[in-house]
């Protein structure tokens, strides 16, 4: 990867990082890395803690359940202000029909998928932001997205939703940020191997699942590149067009809505 930080040691926290994709971001993360690991499984992160200092990192595990307001409260009190590059992985989804699942279900992929990736970046971005200023670097927000934020999905109707809401917040926020010295990153997926789907209740890994060792590398290779989008490498011929048309729709809506404002003006 392109390191957009200098040569000292860089902090980053990981949600979800107790299997999946989340445990092969810590596994990937460039050696300049120290690691703050979340997740509820304290017993996996240990694991992975061990195995990341043995590799000579610093390592902080924080068990934390990202779907109360007690646990991401706790998470952020843990690394306000001491972190540069935040990983919004931890993620969740219900398998099935809308009706034939519970209602607590759709809540917490809702709240674990979209509000605290928007709840720590809120808390966090200020202080990555400042230290990124403080030592002439550049920060790093990771939203980990899914190509299923392209489109509806049937059966997985909520887990997409979020992932839109999710890709949405990220490219704007993208925008908003494109002065400061912090890379915004959506990484969109496609179906990769992890507890995803047995949890979901699909049953096993979705057809033609990738390594997560390998979209870890790409979330990795991708930062400090300036880029917004991560994705799927076999998806990427058909979204990338997707992609583009989102951006142009942006910018045909604010100017429209610009010359709206001056044409009717009651
Ligand atoms: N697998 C796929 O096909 C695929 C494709 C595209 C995108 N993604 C996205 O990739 C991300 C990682 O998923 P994965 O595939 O690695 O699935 P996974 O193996 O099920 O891992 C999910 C991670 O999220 C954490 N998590 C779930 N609920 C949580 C909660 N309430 N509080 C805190 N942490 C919680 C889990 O931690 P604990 O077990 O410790 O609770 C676990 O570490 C998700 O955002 C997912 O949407 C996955």
């Amino acid at each position: 990867m392109a390191d957009p930080l200098p040569p000292a040691r860089r902090r980053a926290l990981i949600t979800g990082a107790s299997g999946g994709l989340g445990a092969a971001l810590a596994r990937r993360a460039p050696p300049s890395f120290d690691l703050v690991l979340s997740g509820r499984d304290a017993g996996a992160l240990t694991v992975l803690r061990v195995a990341a200092e043995a590799e000579g990192r610093q390592v902080e595990t924080v068990a934390a359940d990202l779907d109360s307001p007690e646990g991401r409260r706790a998470l952020i009190a843990a690394t306000e202000g001491r972190i540069d590059v935040l990983v919004n992985n931890a993620g969740l989804g219900a398998y099935g029909a809308f009706l034939s699942r519970e209602p607590t279900e759709h809540r917490a992929a809702v709240v674990v998928n979209a509000l605290a990736p928007v709840e720590l970046a809120r808390a966090l971005l200020p202080g990555m932001i400042e230290r990124a200023r403080a030592l002439g670097g550049r920060a790093g927000l990771i939203n980990v997205a899914s190509s299923a934020a392209f489109a509806p999905a049937p059966s997985m109707a909520v887990y997409a939703a979020t992932k839109a809401f999710l890709l949405s917040f990220t490219e704007a926020l993208a925008a908003e940020l494109s002065g400061d010295p912090v890379d915004v990153l959506a990484l969109c997926p496609g179906a990769t191997e992890s507890n995803f789907g047995v949890r979901s209740g699909f049953g096993r890994s979705f057809p033609g699942a990738m390594s997560p060792d390998y979209v870890a590398r790409q979330a990795w290779e991708a930062l400090g590149k300036r880029r917004t989008l991560v994705l799927g490498a076999l998806d990427a011929p058909a979204l990338a067009p997707v992609a583009l048309a989102r951006s142009a729709a942006a910018q045909a809506i604010w100017r429209g809505s610009r010359l709206a404002g001056a044409l009717f003006r009651r």
